[in-house]
């Protein structure tokens, strides 16, 4: 399969303002993006991951979510000098270990105290703390059951100013999962944002219309992330024909309507919306599996990936404030003035990568044609 705007929508209409090919730009130079939202893992992985996200990323947000899970400062901060280990033997250009910049993510748990984010916030290295309801997700064991206890510690985030970010779904076993997003956003995150009104909230990886509704229905605290699966596809993409093991992540793709609010929220230039991949690398062997594991990887295609959604909708002059900017401006951290090209010139995504040793790791779209590509600098 060739991506491009009618494959984007082939299993549903077009969108109504996509623009024809030959208004798209043969190349757009925007600053160099940051990705709010990535899992590096550890150990081994990192040889693969960090290489792929320093070459198209400078800073990224880490998600705390290893095996035990990143709970304190100081783990975080052993973890960021691992990330920088890698980095430093990684088979790159040098200009990207020198930008490369790491922000790292706290694990909320049911025993995080108010002292813990005193000290994230004061570490300079923690960014930002995250929200996995027990259950919800990957590694999410150690998450919170019970949101009420931790009053205490969403106090401290306000006072110290260090944000919130929230895997937005409900955990019972009873709600259909195509509704756990709503859900959550219906019985929990609209209390929390009413009981907290300063504390800074990110709502990851958002789905459906309901949340982008919830998001622009709130003040400038109250944000959210977007990934390249959910702007390019919907859950035809991952069930008709068979199952597609590599499109299935959580939360899981939602119909065509709710990919389609998603590319009016993302291209819109309203900078409560900005990137966030989610790269969640597994094992090829643990996706295609009787029970397969959830995450897509597209840390090494992202911005490929997003070009080409920004694209299919006309907006690709859009894709610098979401990529570049609006993260940034709501995190407080300072613009990045190194430059990277994107071009409308097609590339053929890896069918896999070396992993772990023995491994394979199998991208979004594997084996595919991408219409835009990231210019090699000379
Ligand atoms: O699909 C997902 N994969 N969603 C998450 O929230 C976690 C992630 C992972 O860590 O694999
Ligand atoms: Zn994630």
């Amino acid at each position: 399969m060739i991506l491009n705007t009618a494959s984007i929508s082939d299993t549903e209409t077009s969108p109504s303002n996509a623009q024809t090919n030959n208004s798209t730009p043969k190349q757009i130079t925007l600053a160099r993006p940051d990705d709010w939202h990535i899992h590096l893992r550890d150990g081994n992985s990192l040889n693969t991951t960090v290489a792929h996200a320093a070459q198209s990323f400078n800073r990224v947000i880490c998600m705390p979510n290893l095996v035990p899970p990143v709970k304190t400062a100081i783990e975080a901060q052993a973890y960021r000098d691992r990330i920088m280990q890698a980095l430093e033997h990684a088979n790159i250009d040098d200009r990207y270990k020198l930008t490369f910049n790491p922000r790292m993510t706290l694990y909320l748990t049911d025993t995080t105290t108010a002292e813990d984010i005193k000290l994230a916030a004061q570490s300079g290295v923690v960014q930002a703390v995250k929200l996995y309801p027990a259950g919800a997700t990957t590694n999410s064991a150690d998450g919170v059951t019970n949101l009420a206890s931790r009053h205490e510690v969403f106090s401290a985030m306000q006072k110290y100013e260090l944000p919130l970010l929230i895997h937005g779904e409900v955990t019972d076993s009873h709600v259909d999962i195509f509704d756990r997003e709503k859900q959550f956003i219906d019985t929990t995150l609209s209390s929390l944002v009413s009981q907290f009104p300063e504390l800074k909230i990110v709502v990851e990886h958002i789905t459906t219309g309901d949340a982008a509704d919830f998001v622009l229905s709130q003040n400038e605290r109250v944000a959210a992330t977007i990934t390249p699966q959910h702007l390019l596809f919907n859950r035809n993409h991952l069930l008709v024909g068979g199952v597609k093991p590599h499109f299935y992540c959580l939360p899981i793709l939602k119909r065509k309507q709710h990919q389609q609010v998603l590319l009016d929220v993302a291209t819109s230039g309203n900078p409560k919306f900005f990137l966030g991949t989610d790269s969640a690398p597994h094992a090829t062997h643990a996706k295609e599996n009787a029970c397969g594991c959830a995450g897509c990887y597209s840390a090494s295609i992202a911005l490929p990936l997003y070009a080409t959604a920004f694209d299919s909708v006309g907006k690709i002059n859009r894709l610098e404030g979401f990529a570049s900017q609006f993260g940034a401006k709501f995190y407080g951290l300072p613009l990045i003035d190194e430059r990277i090209t994107l071009v409308n010139e097609p590339m053929q995504v890896p069918s896999s990568y070396p992993y772990l040793g023995q491994e394979t790791l199998t991208p979004l779209m594997a084996g595919e044609t991408l219409p835009w590509s990231i210019k090699l600098e000379s």
